[in-house]
């Protein structure tokens, strides 16, 4: 049996709902991670200090107090967030970065950014408090095709946001695509990017194996292989500015088995160890700590947990579903095997 024990790891991005949802997940991201970046997507959206430290309290709330999770919290950036809030989110002591998400790219966006230059004040803002600016990279010009929705949100925001503000501390949310990681790998060292475990082990096959799987659909959609494959590299590069976030985003069972189904992949019961897998394939487990548990930290500019967790290689079958408020929700690998297992 194969052991490995790492620095306890935080996961950069999150999403852990509210309400009965809320307490029905977030105990899964506490077991394993001390810290997380936790989204903004609420319906209504956290856009001020106050939304954030009242969801804050209900998180706290909700989590089992012996697991000490420490929850980060984010803003939700509008075409209306004055320059004003970014000053206050730098000095609350509980917002640690601010969102993107362009308007109509994925749930509960509609609140978000129509035009970037129109935020342009608050991310200037951003830039000279140090405040992470955390993108959704994705365009929703409906006349690109889906799968290339990452590639020219590059081209035609992110180029000219980091020429316009080089020193602005950003992270590019999910990355999908090899010409993602290129732009994060030339890009100043203030440009970082999170990785979540499925787009590490998925390629868009996965999609439609033996007919259309709506439990392995999420935004940014999966990607081909050789997308799957360069992340996979970047991840076990040992470059800082490629870390962990899962982008755990749980629905409940009812809207994904659904004509419209919700983007989304429930990966928090099992993520650490799905990296792990991930990690081996490209036999590189000794890189795992750094990208889970040290570049995320340094970029945050936090200290490293003090404690540890050990991953132990033995196989366990994955449940069909978990409670979830008035529904289930079904988790990524349900009725499969997972080839690790936390001590
Ligand atoms: O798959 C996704 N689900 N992508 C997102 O950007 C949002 C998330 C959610 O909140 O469900
Ligand atoms: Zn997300």
């Amino acid at each position: 049996m194969q052991r490995l024990s790492i620095t306890r790891p935080d996961d950069w991005h999150v999403h852990l709902r509210d309400g009965a949802a809320l307490s029905a997940v977030v105990n899964f991201t506490a077991r394993q991670f001390r810290r997380a970046i936790v989204m903004p997507n609420l319906a209504p959206a956290v856009t001020r200090v106050a939304d954030a430290a009242a969801y804050r309290d209900r998180i706290l709330a909700a989590v089992d107090p012996a697991l000490h999770f420490e929850p980060l919290m984010t803003l939700y950036l509008t075409d209306q967030t004055p320059a004003s809030e970014i000053i206050a989110a730098a000095n609350s002591g509980i917002v640690m970065a601010i969102k993107l998400y362009p308007a109509g790219a994925t749930t509960h966006s509609n609140a978000g950014v129509t035009e970037i230059t129109r935020v342009y004040p608050a991310i200037a803002a951003m830039e000279e408090r140090g405040v992470p600016l955390l993108v959704h990279a994705e365009t929703t010009d409906p006349h690109v095709d889906v799968f290339d929705r990452e590639k020219v949100y590059i081209e035609r925001v992110l180029v000219p946001l980091i020429a316009r503000f080089p020193k602005l501390k950003m992270v590019f949310e999910h990355l999908t695509t090899k010409e993602g990681v290129a732009f994060v790998q030339h890009a100043p060292r203030n440009v970082a990017a999170t990785l979540t475990a499925h787009h590490l082990l998925y390629n868009r096959n996965a999609m439609f194996q033996g007919g259309i799987r709506p439990h392995f659909y999420c935004l940014p959609v999966l990607k081909r292989e050789e997308h799957r494959t360069a992340l996979l590299s970047a991840a076990v590069s040992g470059s800082p500015k490629f870390f962990l976030g899962t982008d755990t985003a749980p629905h409940a069972r009812g809207k994904k088995e659904h004509a419209c189904g919700c983007a989304g992949m429930f990966t928090a019961p099992c993520a650490l160890e799905l990296y792990a897998e991930a990690f081996e394939q490209a036999n590189a487990l000794d890189k795992l700590e750094g990208f889970a548990a040290h570049f995320g930290a340094e970029f945050y500019g936090l200290p490293r947990n003090p404690d540890k967790i050990t991953l132990v290689k033995d196989t366990w079958t994955m449940p069909d579903h978990y409670a979830f408020a008035d529904d289930v929700i079904v988790p990524i690998r349900a009725n499969e095997q997972v080839r690790w297992r936390i001590a």
